[in-house]
């Protein structure tokens, strides 16, 4: 069996992580969260107040800040699946924040934040071997991934999903407010000039609105087996 590459993109809370870390688990692969690295930079730059009152980004002063901002992941036994680290410190949970939901689509729209990323991406995946999810990882991180998969779900049972998340999670959590959040940023996501979501021409589309976490789980596997059998 070789080794490859697979690209998950799509839009969001339409449960792209979860099949993308299930995968990279049960084939012992690496899992990439890039969402995770955009809402780092997000959460940097909440703290360090380096967004205006209008909610736009102080651009020239997070452009100086880019140097000191790292992120790196460990994986984490119990859990299952990496965390996230900021300067090392363990972020998982703060960059799930409606805070940092809202104002994340403004930071990954500056393309010297997504060229930073990017570049950390690709040194990320260059031996194969790995799964990633995100917006533009079929078509400008590893636009040869043997495997690309662009998932889509309606916009209410993506918030619904959202919801339950954050309630599991004990989080604050309003329907009508993630319903927004989850409209605005699609909308800001594919319509941004840099790299904005789309479907790679080669990806295989999968709308899993009315699919089960475990048939989600089955298709993407069969699909692994086809591909890294080539
Ligand atoms: O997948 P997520 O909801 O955690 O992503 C957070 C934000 O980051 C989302 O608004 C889009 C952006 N993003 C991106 O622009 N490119 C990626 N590869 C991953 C996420």
């Amino acid at each position: 069996m070789k080794k490859i590459t697979i690209a998950i993109d799509g839009h969001s809370s339409c449960g792209k992580s979860t099949m993308a870390k299930d995968l990279a688990r049960e084939v012992g692969y690496v899992y990439v969260d890039t969402g995770a690295m955009y809402r780092s930079v997000t959460l940097y730059a909440l703290r360090n107040n380096l967004f205006n009152e209008d909610g736009s980004v102080k651009t020239a002063e997070l452009e100086k800040e880019m140097p000191n901002i790292k992120i790196s992941f460990k994986f984490n036994a119990e859990a299952g699946r990496p965390d996230t680290y900021l300067n090392g410190e363990c972020v998982e949970k703060e960059i799930r924040s409606l805070e940092v939901s809202n104002h994340v689509s403004p930071i990954a729209a500056v393309p010297f934040v997504r060229s930073a990323m990017v570049a950390q991406q690709q040194q990320m995946g260059k031996d194969k071997g790995v799964v990633m999810d995100g917006r533009d990882i079929g078509t400008t991180v590893f636009p040869d991934a043997e495997l690309k998969i662009f998932v889509t779900a309606s916009a209410q049972v993506r918030a619904q999903r959202r919801f339950d998340e954050l309630k599991a999670k004990g989080m604050p959590a309003d329907f009508d407010d993630i319903l927004k959040n989850v409209e605005e940023r699609d909308y800001i996501d594919s319509h941004r000039e840099v790299s904005p979501l789309r479907k790679a021409d080669d990806a295989i589309e999968l709308d899993n609105s009315n699919m089960t976490i475990l048939e989600q789980k089955k298709w993407l596997l069969d699909h692994f087996m086809k591909c890294s059998e080539q």
